[in-house]
């Protein structure tokens, strides 16, 4: 089987990006990461990628005038590293239809959250506010809309008494890496179907697989 090529885009810390180089690593994860770019120069991110002799690159959003030209940029790294899959592993930018088209359904976003609950920024902050008792995460494609794009995974996670930021955080982020590297894996082996909504309405809905 031929391994899917993936550019990571990141912001910072990059665990989930380790998540994605130890399991390719430990050959449970049939992908090559062509690339990792951070839109933040001190990412650790980069390092981690740079460890385990991936490309860098770091493209900072202050540089272009908007997010259009911003994400030109980023299409045009992306499709010199020759990658079929680009996973958002902590990137938080906000991609606009010149990235999306580039890269249609193509788009793969990790989020702290079980969507459509807490969209956005901090979503573990949210959820303790709400005082939802189950939380989670979801890694879904990724459409114009701020974290609406089709479901393709989630994982609830539940949410203790005596819980602070820090500590809901961790519970939900050792289960994103076990999230995204499944379902990475599940597109690697089988591929993913877009199931188009009729026209009397509704969304499209993802499935691992191909054909009717
Ligand atoms: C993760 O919790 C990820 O779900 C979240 O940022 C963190 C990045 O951690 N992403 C979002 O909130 C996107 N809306 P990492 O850099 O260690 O992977």
């Amino acid at each position: 089987m031929t391994p899917i090529d993936v550019g990571v885009l990141i912001s910072g810390r990059g665990s989930n990006l380790q998540a994605i180089l130890d399991a390719i690593a430990a050959d449970e994860l049939a992908a090559q990461v062509r690339v990792v770019i951070s839109n933040r120069p001190k990412a650790a991110g980069l390092q981690r990628a740079a460890a385990a002799g991936v490309p860098t690159q770091f493209i900072g959003h202050r540089q272009f005038p908007d997010r259009e030209s911003f994400d030109g940029a980023l299409v045009e790294a992306l499709r010199a590293a020759q990658v079929s899959w680009v996973v958002l592993a902590g990137f938080m930018r906000i991609l606009t239809p010149v990235f999306l088209d580039a890269f249609p359904n193509r788009v793969v976003n990790i989020h702290p959250a079980l969507l459509p609950a807490f969209p956005g920024v901090d979503a573990q902050t949210q959820a303790l506010a709400y005082g939802v008792r189950v939380t989670g995460c979801t890694v879904h494609l990724v459409n114009e809309g701020v974290d609406t794009g089709p479901i393709l995974a989630q994982v609830a996670v539940p949410v203790l008494q005596d819980d602070d930021h820090d500590s809901l955080a961790a519970r939900i982020l050792e289960q994103e890496h076990r999230l995204l590297v499944e379902t990475l894996q599940r597109i690697a082996l089988a591929g993913l179907t877009i199931d188009q909504p009729p026209e009397s309405g509704g969304r499209p809905k993802v499935r691992f697989g191909s054909g009717p």
